[in-house]
């Protein structure tokens, strides 16, 4: 086994009390040689510039909601495209068509004509594992396995790697490294996050932004290289319950110690933007902060590049809207990210604030230079146009080959091999091999979220041109030696195989759509361990490859395999996992397992929050675990016992943002039936897309033409059990907002063993004052189920039929446990009941 590491150095670990606040966020100002003359530089400008130029400046739209003219009319100071936004929304954009995008926008930028001055604009976008929104790109590994690596080197070599495919297609600003500490793996980002240790992130940090930005005073913004952003903010990794967007509820000394290291270390390296998040530090968000962002972040740690808010963020902000929120310009964000239609009333709001004084003058001025001199250390006033910059380039740039080898090597670096009972890997390649597992032949699921689409999914193999699935990386280096890699979906085989490698884990997510409750992996749907099962029962040497964002409680997985191999979400080369499975044709291994644990791995699925150096909560293996071949390290079974029964969770989600697996959305009429599994979708009588209420595309918005009886379905392939709950006292929950009232009834039911209830009408629920409002429904379970027994086999628990011509939003759909529920007169009385 490796030698056990201690989580934090020494420093680090040593408790930090709040009286110490005095000495906390160090300054960390980079060593800039040129200022004086860029200061120079700003002034002139700033001199010239009129207020609704300044102000454009500050604000960032998105390449889905305006045009080059209207980059020629107000001149952005940057804009952006959001994760799985392209180029005329073409996914399959070639290179020239992302260049000549972003020539056609810097030249509208300096066309001054109507907006003063001519300033350069810069294209910001999410390359944060490769730059994955462009077709063909090299996919690297997400950064929870870079952590597994402990290689900084190899991360400036892959920032480096990504800043050339960035510049190939004429873009200069990338919105990474993301320097999060994820404390609670519940977290939906916390494959974004290098590791649960401030220490190893802050070396990563400062590491990334020289390989993206180059070395100050060495190649500092070379022609190869891009600006880069240290995100979020602060605390996105802190928050109460691994709750995206959440609330870090932690003290200030906890905010530096654990949370604030990637920031010292990414800014002394030079990093010229920060973008500050959507979460809450005690109850206040970051995007309205004005301690954090500009007494600790500007001042104190001496930051003097620009702070980019995050997607709308500062919408969030109490009292703001996503069209007006000069708290936000106040609390200290240069540039507001103002996707959708809000740039242009935010640009107006903002100038008219300006004028009543709710926003100085000054404060303009200071992001304005802040935002002046990023561009002018990144050389963007000297600099060539985007496509002659691109130009520098081959071709080929875009997934060369020497990439895919970097990014393979990474692969190879961070598999953690957490179990090989009879020294079982690695495999010889002359055996019949048996290939199966959700995840085997699917280099989506491989690359996870941020991969040609924001969430990872809505893609195939063929999205992937260049990239190799594991289960094809096996078959070619078996096939070489002699030997024969089958691959099946099921688990079946006609010859009994040798071996079986069995590739399974959690589906492409990003965000809050990642968030869970617990880490139990494939909680109600235990399908891979039926797959185990069955090999084990076939008496097959059974090595486990799991994907995923996280640790996750596998235990009865991991019993079921002789071998397990942690991989992460490992991207477009699954060549370097084979490379760790297989010997090379001679028996003789190619390389050896040196990946360790970034994260702590649970013993328990409620252990979310699980980090060294432990206090009573023992993890399953530590912080650092990871073995070798060599290692004979024999696992005896672990309990499978999850330990929650006694406190199994007293509310289900039905739909937050996406269906809760297993459940499937889909659309129905009496001859038709459409899965959801896009933004929109629609049966003859009922469209569905996803819309933004609170957070992005966080509710939906259904639309019924009256033409006939048409009914959205939430429902499980299986029937599912809810006897946890007591029926008395159990609620159907959601928000609601409808904004025209069909004639006929818009029906609530459900679908369960035997007949349901007759469930209630929306309509009695809903008066004039309610309608384009949003409102909490609750009503008593009751309605819809006629007998507790139904609950054991829920079919649907929700469902809505109309025959009218209804419109309505709806979100967070769920059931939940309270009070005993007292008389209610919606439900529906009828000859069941
Ligand atoms: C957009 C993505 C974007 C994401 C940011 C989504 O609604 O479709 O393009 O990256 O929000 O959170
Ligand atoms: C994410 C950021 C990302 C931005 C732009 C936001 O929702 O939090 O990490 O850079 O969208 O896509």
């Amino acid at each position: 086994m490796n030698q056990p590491e201690s989580s934090l150095d020494n420093e680090i670990s040593n408790p930090v009390t709040t009286e110490q606040t005095e000495t906390l966020w160090p300054d960390s100002r980079a060593e800039f040689t040129d200022s004086a003359d860029i200061e120079a530089k700003i002034d002139e400008l700033l001199a010239k510039m009129p207020l609704e130029q300044k102000v454009a400046q500050m604000i960032q739209p998105e390449i889905r909601d305006f045009t080059v003219e209207d980059m020629r009319r107000y001149g952005f100071g940057s804009f952006l495209n959001g994760g799985g936004s392209f180029p005329n929304q073409d996914k399959y954009a070639t290179r020239e068509a992302w260049v000549e995008l972003a020539d056609a926008m810097y030249y509208a930028s300096l066309d001054a004509t109507y907006d003063g001055v001519a300033i350069p604009t810069m294209w910001g976008t999410d390359a944060v594992h490769g730059h994955t929104n462009v077709i063909g790109a090299t996919i690297f590994p997400h950064n929870i396995a870079l952590g597994a690596t402990r290689n900084p080197e190899l991360v400036k070599q892959i920032a480096a790697a990504t800043a050339k495919e960035v510049v190939a297609t004429g873009i200069n600003w990338v919105f990474a490294p993301t320097v999060a500490v994820a404390r609670d793996d519940r977290w939906g980002r916390a494959y974004e996050s290098y590791s649960e240790d401030p220490a190893l992130v802050a070396s990563y940090s400062s590491n990334f932004v020289e390989g993206m930005q180059g070395k100050l005073g060495e190649n500092f913004m070379a022609a190869d290289k891009t600006i880069s952003t240290l995100k979020h903010f602060i605390g996105d990794g802190g928050t109460h319950l691994g709750d995206d967007q959440g609330d870090a509820r932690v003290d200030e000394a906890h905010l530096w110690e654990i949370h604030g290291r990637g920031y010292h270390t990414g800014i002394q390296a030079g990093a010229l933007t920060v973008m500050a998040s959507f979460n809450s530090w005690q109850g206040d968000k970051l995007h309205g902060h004005h301690y954090l962002l500009t007494e600790v972040l500007k001042n104190k740690m001496g930051f003097d590049g620009l702070i980019v808010g995050d997607w709308n963020g500062h919408g969030q902000v109490p009292g703001c809207t996503n069209e007006h929120c000069p708290q936000s310009v106040n609390a200290g964000v240069d540039i507001l990210m103002a996707p959708g239609k809000s740039w242009k009333p935010l640009l107006e709001n903002t100038i008219n604030d300006v004028k009543t004084g709710a926003i100085s003058m000054s404060r303009i001025d200071d992001a304005v230079r802040r935002i002046l001199r990023v561009k002018l250390r990144a050389g963007l006033f000297a600099e060539k146009s985007p496509k002659q910059r691109a130009e520098l380039f081959d071709k080929e740039t875009i997934g060369n080959s020497k990439h895919r080898e970097l990014a393979r090597q990474a692969v190879r670096e961070s598999l953690v091999l957490l179990k090989n009972n009879g020294g079982l890997l690695p495999l010889k390649p002359g055996q019949r091999i048996l290939v199966t597992g959700n995840a085997a032949d699917d280099i989506a699921r491989q690359s996870g979220g941020w991969t040609l689409t924001w969430q990872g999914t809505g893609n195939q193999n063929s999205d992937f041109p260049g990239a190799t699935s594991i289960f094809q990386a096996i078959k070619d280096q078996v096939t070489a030696a002699g030997g024969v890699a089958e691959l099946s979906e099921t688990g079946d085989f006609e010859q009994k195989p040798d071996v079986a490698i069995v590739v399974f884990g959690e589906k492409p997510y990003a965000e809050g759509n990642g968030d869970l409750d617990n880490l139990e992996f494939e909680r109600g749907n235990k399908a891979s361990l039926a797959l185990l099962n069955k090999l084990k029962a076939a008496n097959i040497p059974v090595v486990s490859v799991f994907i995923s964002g996280r640790p996750m409680w596998v235990n009865p997985e991991l019993n079921r395999s002789d071998a397990f191999v942690a991989a992460w979400l490992p991207g477009s080369e699954g060549a370097g996992v084979a490379d760790l499975l297989l010997t090379d044709a001679n028996g003789n291994k190619q390389y050896e397992f040196i990946g360790r644990l970034p994260f702590s791995w649970p013993r328990l699925p409620g252990q979310g929050p699980l980090n060294a150096p432990y206090q009573n909560d023992l993890p399953l293996f530590e912080f650092g675990y990871g073995l070798t071949t060599d290692d004979n390290n024999e696992l005896a079974n672990f309990s499978e016992a999850t330990g929650i029964d006694k406190h199994q969770p007293k509310r289900q989600t039905l739909f937050n943002r996406v269906v809760t697996d297993p459940f499937k959305l889909l659309l129905k009429t009496k001859h038709e039936q459409k899965e959801q599994t896009a933004n929109t979708v629609s049966v003859s009588g009922l469209s569905f897309r996803t819309i933004d209420w609170q957070v992005q595309e966080d509710a939906i918005a259904l639309s019924w033409d009256g033409s006939q009886i048409a009914g959205l379905s939430i429902e499980s392939p299986f029937p599912e059990d809810f006897r946890r709950f007591d029926l008395e006292q159990l609620m159907l929950e959601f928000d609601l907002r409808v904004d025209q009232v069909g004639d006929t009834p818009l029906l609530v039911g459900a679908n369960c063993r035997g007949a349901c209830a007759h469930g209630f009408n929306l309509k009695s629920l809903i008066d004039e004052d309610t309608i384009g409002n949003w409102q909490h429904i609750a009503v008593p379970y009751r309605c819809v189920l006629q007998n507790k027994e139904q609950l054991s086999e829920m079919y649907s628990p929700f469902q809505l039929w109309s025959a009218g011509s209804w419109q309505i939003q709806l979100a967070h759909i769920r059931l939940r446990q309270g009070d005993e529920v007292g008389e209610f007169e919606g439900c529906i009385k009828g000859e069941s009941e």
